[in-house]
């Protein structure tokens, strides 16, 4: 693997697992310095010790994104470390299943916590770090650009995260600040398993999905060169594509993933 981010200090968010753990290694093999933040602080733990193994400096910090304290200690205590920050990868999120009309007004608020104020928090803190440049790589999904039945809540946290990532971008290019949003469709994690359910949902069909390797590639490749919008399969783009020319369709065919 080539180190083409060698010298660059990277911070990745919900690093104790799925997409995010693929992440830091991704990062890492390309020479990066990484900081690994999520509440799990065992499972950073491993990982750590395993990129330490293979040579790459990486560092835990155990954080709860939602917080704002522990999201500017996480930047705090990467750029005390390694003396800098120049890639932000806001990765940590649940998700919360349930019908709107089922929606539990505290899981959702919950939710946002997370998906959204915890980019913000970690946003925040990082942008007076980054005064020679940087890029910011927030994690949405397909479904914060056309939202499916079931996940509606879910799926309003993502739709808020593009907002932010949208008027970000413009507001940080004179600073040489890059601001990407990825798309990742179903990843192959725990996410599933991780997300908050309004009652016990049937796990309806989903597509068998991608690796996080798979997403953690597309990741890297903004590391290194920024980009506006990232998809990680032409599958995802198309549904995207199509859910945004052709919304009726859409919407009769979603219908009958709603019925059941
Ligand atoms: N898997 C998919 O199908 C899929 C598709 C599209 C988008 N995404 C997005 O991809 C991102 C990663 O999800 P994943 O699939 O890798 O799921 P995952 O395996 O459940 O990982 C989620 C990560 O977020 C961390 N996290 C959760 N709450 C946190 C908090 N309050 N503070 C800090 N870290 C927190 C978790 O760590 P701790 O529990 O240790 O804190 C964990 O490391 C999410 O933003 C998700 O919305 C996933």
């Amino acid at each position: 693997m080539k180190e083409t981010l060698k010298g660059k200090v990277a911070l990745v968010t919900g690093a104790s697992s799925g997409i995010g753990e693929a992440t830091a290694r991704a990062l890492a093999s390309r020479g990066a310095a990484v900081a690994l933040a999520a509440r799990s602080e065992e499972r950073l733990g491993f990982l750590v010790r395993e990129i330490s193994a293979a040579g790459g400096p990486a560092l835990a910090v155990k954080t709860d994104v939602a917080d704002e304290d522990s999201a500017r200690g996480a930047v705090e205590r990467t750029v005390g470390e390694f003396g800098a920050l120049d890639i932000l990868v806001n990765n940590a999120g649940l998700g919360l299943s349930g019908r709107v009309a089922e929606l539990r007004p505290e899981d959702l608020r919950y939710v946002f916590d997370v998906n959204l104020l915890g980019p913000l928090n970690c946003v925040q803190a990082a942008l007076p770090h980054m005064e020679r440049g940087g890029r910011i790589i927030n994690v949405s999904s397909v479904v914060g650009k056309r939202a499916i039945p079931k996940v509606g809540g879910y799926c309003a946290t993502k739709f808020a995260l593009n907002a932010l990532s949208e008027a970000l971008r413009v507001e940080v290019a004179d600073r040489g600040i890059t601001v990407t949003s990825v798309y990742p469709g179903t990843t192959q994690t725990a996410f599933r398993e991780n997300s908050r359910r309004t009652k016990d949902e049937k796990r309806g069909w989903r597509p068998g999905g991608v690796t996080p390797e798979k997403v953690a590639e597309k990741i890297s490749a903004a590391a290194e060169s920024g980009g506006r919008d990232v998809y990680v399969t032409l599958p995802d783009r198309i549904f995207v594509a199509g859910a945004t020319l052709a919304p009726g369709l859409f919407d009769r065919v979603l219908r009958r993933w709603a019925r059941d």
